[in-house]
């Protein structure tokens, strides 16, 4: 077969563990040829790829970032988009395309499906973890562990002065990370998107902390994290070219108010894409090619319109229509197992 490959999206540790996967077991097993399409569906419309070979991705296991690049054009982006896209793979004999991509590029491989544009099989990345239908996603493990030691190494710092620390991660729509990494670094607060906050109560249980004896503080809030109706004024957010909101900043407005309402003394730390960059941990890439076997595997048995996921520690599938549309949030056992540590 000619299987093609892309990567949508924005990048996550643990991509070019799926990419290698994919060719090691096409190349190996099934004699395929593998068609690495250049920066997401812009590969497929502007025909540009490479073919790719167990030689070529030789070292690329430990890497982050995407060996094929990334973007977020996709062909409904276009009035002509969706034919090209259906002419190219056409001409250039691509049995199915393997989608590697978030919620907005897994959403779009579902209507190339549907508008049998090429046959797809997904597969679930993003640090957010987000994805439905998937127990967790690659990337995610990482960005936990460098949100983590940063929060860590806050601490000390935060104590030597006697300071609130507020700690802004990525997440937005959803408070896994901020979740997660508050749990393990033991934050005083958390915020996530999932459950609207009150600037007030958040300085109160800070006082409140402080007047017991405990000093130094750590506020983790996820980027996306949003106040409760009319308490809090944000700034209108910015939106890039594909309509995304461009998130970060929350942290500044929060960390201020703390300040003005509590008088102790507070700064930011924003962790941004240093969460996305970097060499993937042991387990991403163990689940990146877990999941790159699985869909190369998933393409040669004919199921399309598929997702390859992790469901009770195993690897799957499931149908694209189930991972996208909704969106996996913090459980509630987790939050409120968090929840029992803060102020
Ligand atoms: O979707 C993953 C994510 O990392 C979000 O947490 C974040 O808001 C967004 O991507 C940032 O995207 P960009 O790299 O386009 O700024």
């Amino acid at each position: 077969m000619k299987v093609g490959i892309l990567t949508g999206g924005g990048d996550c540790p643990g991509l070019n563990a799926v990419i290698r996967a994919v060719v090691r077991k096409a190349e190996k097993h099934y004699e395929d040829t593998v068609i690495g399409f250049f920066d997401g569906w812009k590969g497929i419309l502007e025909e540009s790829y490479e073919e790719l070979t167990i030689e070529k991705m030789r070292g690329t296991l430990p890497r982050g970032g995407t060996v094929l690049g990334t973007t977020r054009d996709h062909p409904y982006m276009s009035e002509g988009g969706p034919q090209l896209a259906k002419e190219v793979c056409k001409r250039m004999g691509i049995d199915a395309v393997i989608v590697i991509g978030g919620e907005g590029t897994l959403s779009c491989a579902l209507e190339v499906h549907n508008d049998e544009l090429t046959k797809i099989v997904g597969v679930p990345k993003t640090i957010d973890n987000d994805i439905a239908a998937t127990e967790m996603t690659f990337g995610f493990s990482t960005a936990v562990d460098i949100a983590t030691e940063a929060i860590d190494r806050l601490h000390t710092t935060a104590e030597s002065h006697d300071r609130v620390m507020v700690v802004e991660v990525m997440g937005r729509h959803v408070g896994h990370i901020a979740t997660w990494a508050g749990i393990a670094g033991g934050a005083t607060i958390v915020l996530v998107p999932e459950e609207k906050f009150n600037i007030e109560n958040v300085a109160d249980s800070l006082q409140r902390r402080h007047d017991a004896g405990r000093y130094a503080s750590i506020v983790v809030v996820a980027e996306g994290a949003l106040p409760e109706e009319g308490t809090l004024e944000l700034p209108a957010p910015e939106i890039d070219q594909y309509g995304h909101q461009k998130l970060g900043g929350i942290s500044q407005i929060v960390a201020s108010e703390i300040e003005k309402r509590t008088g102790f003394e507070t700064r930011v730390t924003v962790l941004g894409h240093v969460q996305r960059g970097g060499t993937p941990n042991p387990y991403d890439r163990v689940l990146g090619t877990r999941l790159g076997i699985a869909a190369i595997d998933a393409v040669h048995e004919e199921e399309f319109g598929k997702m390859v996921a992790l469901q009770n520690g195993s690897i799957t599938t499931v149908p694209l229509e189930e991972a996208v549309g909704t969106l996996k949030t913090v459980s509630p056992d987790l939050w409120a197992t968090a929840k029992n540590f803060f102020a």
